[in-house]
């Protein structure tokens, strides 16, 4: 039997060392704050491994079996062609997945990306591994990571606007892609005019959009809605570009993609509690009202 006088050391010691336990914790936190310096690659990686790392295989999958089921989409094949993608930001988007499967090459178009990714043991261990493994486990193909980075530092080419590729792409690319990027281009119409001009004549394309307002609500079109476009920029600035899901596709159809077709992937109603104005009265097509992500796709011929 325990004594009194073991009972309050005891009860001293586990408090002590809840106590060290604790304090340890935060002097790490706060070394690692002053000390671990990410670039900002790895940090914006980083959070997108928050976001799993097998995010690009499940938007890719899932964007394909939406459309299989809505408009009859056969699968896109990698092997041996050549792939675009707009927008993949610094982790490089579908990239790693079109180099698994055997593209050509992968042309990387964001003002974000940068080669230095390359360089960084942190990303290589934490972000093209984990996707590297997941791939593998999907596909099974005889690859070795060592080779995979080997072909994936290859073969990505990097641009920060699709006008310094025109040159060199010209009706070359086999697949364009895009997630969550096009709702942010400013002159789309001027975008998709160089999409057309490098796009094969064989060529395909999946873009995803996310028609929401991008700003932290009950419901992604209180903002945009309660008022006109103008006082929606004023408010909070120029980060989307609020082109509505018909005009969108009417733009992509003016440009010369006219078998696109628009798909949607999910509608967000439910807590919307502001009033519809005017504006969005006359601009918006019934379909066009509530649609959070839709997807553009189609193909040349
Ligand atoms: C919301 S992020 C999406 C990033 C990535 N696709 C993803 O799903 O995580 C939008 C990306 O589009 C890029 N972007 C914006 N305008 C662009 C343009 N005109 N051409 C190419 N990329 C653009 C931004 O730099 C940013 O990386």
């Amino acid at each position: 039997m325990q004594t009194i006088s073991e009972n309050v050391l005891l009860y001293f010691f586990e408090f002590n060392n809840k106590l060290y336990k604790l304090l340890m914790r935060l002097v790490n936190r706060i070394y690692n704050k002053m000390f671990v310096r990410l670039n900002a690659e790895e940090r914006s990686i980083l959070q997108t491994l928050k976001k799993r790392p097998q995010a690009p295989y499940d938007f890719f999958s899932r964007y394909e079996k939406i459309l299989d089921n809505s408009i009859g989409w056969q699968k896109i094949n990698f092997e041996n062609n050549s792939v675009m993608e707009l927008g993949c930001g610094p982790h490089l988007g579908f990239g790693p997945l079109a180099i698994y499967l055997g593209a050509r090459n992968f042309l990387a178009v964001d003002p974000t990306v940068n080669k230095n990714i390359f360089e960084s043991k942190k990303l290589i261990d934490n972000y093209f591994k984990m996707s590297f493994k997941d791939f593998n486990g999907i596909f099974r193909r005889e690859i070795s990571f060592t080779e995979f980075m080997k072909q994936l530092k290859k073969k990505t080419i990097f641009y920060s606007n699709t006008e310094d590729s025109l040159d060199e792409f010209n009706s070359k690319i086999d697949i364009q892609l895009s997630n969550s990027c096009l709702e942010h281009v400013e002159n789309l119409n001027n975008l998709l005019a160089d999409l057309k001009k490098l796009i094969s004549l064989d060529g395909r394309y999946i873009h995803a959009v996310d028609f929401g307002s991008h700003i932290k609500s009950n419901n992604p079109f209180n903002d945009i809605y309660s008022s006109d476009p103008e006082s929606f920029r004023v408010k909070y600035g120029n980060k989307i570009n609020l082109i509505p899901p018909s005009k969108m596709i009417k733009i992509f159809s003016e440009s010369g993609f006219n078998k696109a077709k628009l798909v949607s992937y999910y509608y967000h109603n439910e807590n919307f509690n502001s009033n519809i104005d005017e504006y969005w009265k006359e601009n918006l097509e019934k379909g066009d009202f509530f649609l959070k992500v839709g997807i553009i796709a189609g193909k040349i011929k």
